[in-house]
């Protein structure tokens, strides 16, 4: 039985970690370091500004993680470096599980929808990058709704948009705050668990289902399907 599936982008689809080799570059064996840094700071600014009601785009949160990593790591970046890196963000690279996993579950009928912290130009022109915007029927930003996930509004936007109720739409996402938000809501979540090291938060709701990757969805929600 089909169903409706809203698929995080950064982190799931996309590996925002794709920046690390031009980082390598500029600041050498602090990379890997400075690119988590950068990521979980520009979450950390979108959960403060959601919470504050004081929102700027994703984007701007991205900007600012951005210096912050470098005040952090104590790598001054150039005003140029930093524009370099925030364009390199606008076409990150794809998953390599992400077509094959697509491919199967439109094949299998379902309706496909990326679900994004971004703006909707931004994911465009990620998907577009990676070749994968033929396999959405739409691309549902916060933008509209002024804040973030896992603010509930949010998944209530995506189900308005996506013209489903919580309980027929899921959600695919590697990140663990916007699995609980998207099932706190009567959706149900499959997590990706796109690293053994990644820890589940304790918060005593469970995903519907952890996979580790985007390539096993298909047949792993037709079995849940026939089972439920
Ligand atoms: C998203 O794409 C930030 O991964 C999160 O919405």
């Amino acid at each position: 039985m089909p169903v409706t599936i809203a698929f995080d982008v950064y982190g799931t689809l996309i590996d925002t970690h794709g920046v690390v080799e031009k980082l390598r570059w500029m600041v050498g064996d602090k990379a890997q370091a400075f690119s988590h840094t950068w990521r979980e700071k520009q979450l950390e600014y979108s959960f403060r500004r959601g919470l504050m009601q004081l929102y700027e785009d994703f984007p701007v949160c991205t900007r600012d993680a951005l210096s912050y990593a470098c005040a952090f790591h104590e790598t001054p970046l150039t005003e140029a470096q930093k524009k370099e890196l925030l364009a390199l963000y606008r076409i990150l690279p794809p998953f390599e599980d992400v077509k094959e996993g697509l491919t199967l579950l439109s094949g299998a009928g379902h309706s496909l929808f990326a679900f994004s912290n971004g703006t909707a130009e931004d994911v465009r022109s990620l998907l577009s990058n990676a070749d994968l915007c033929s396999y959405f029927l739409d691309i549902v930003s916060v933008e509209s709704h002024r804040s973030f996930k896992p603010n509930p509004a949010v998944y209530s936007h995506f189900l308005r948009r996506a013209g489903s109720s919580g309980c027929d739409a899921w959600l695919v996402s590697s990140n663990p705050f916007d699995v609980i938000g998207a099932i706190s809501v009567g959706m149900r979540a499959i997590w990706l668990q796109r690293s053994e090291r990644q820890v589940f938060d304790p918060w005593g709701v469970e995903p519907t289902i952890t996979l580790s990757s985007l390539r096993e969805v298909e047949g792993q929600l037709a079995r849940y399907l026939n089972n439920n």
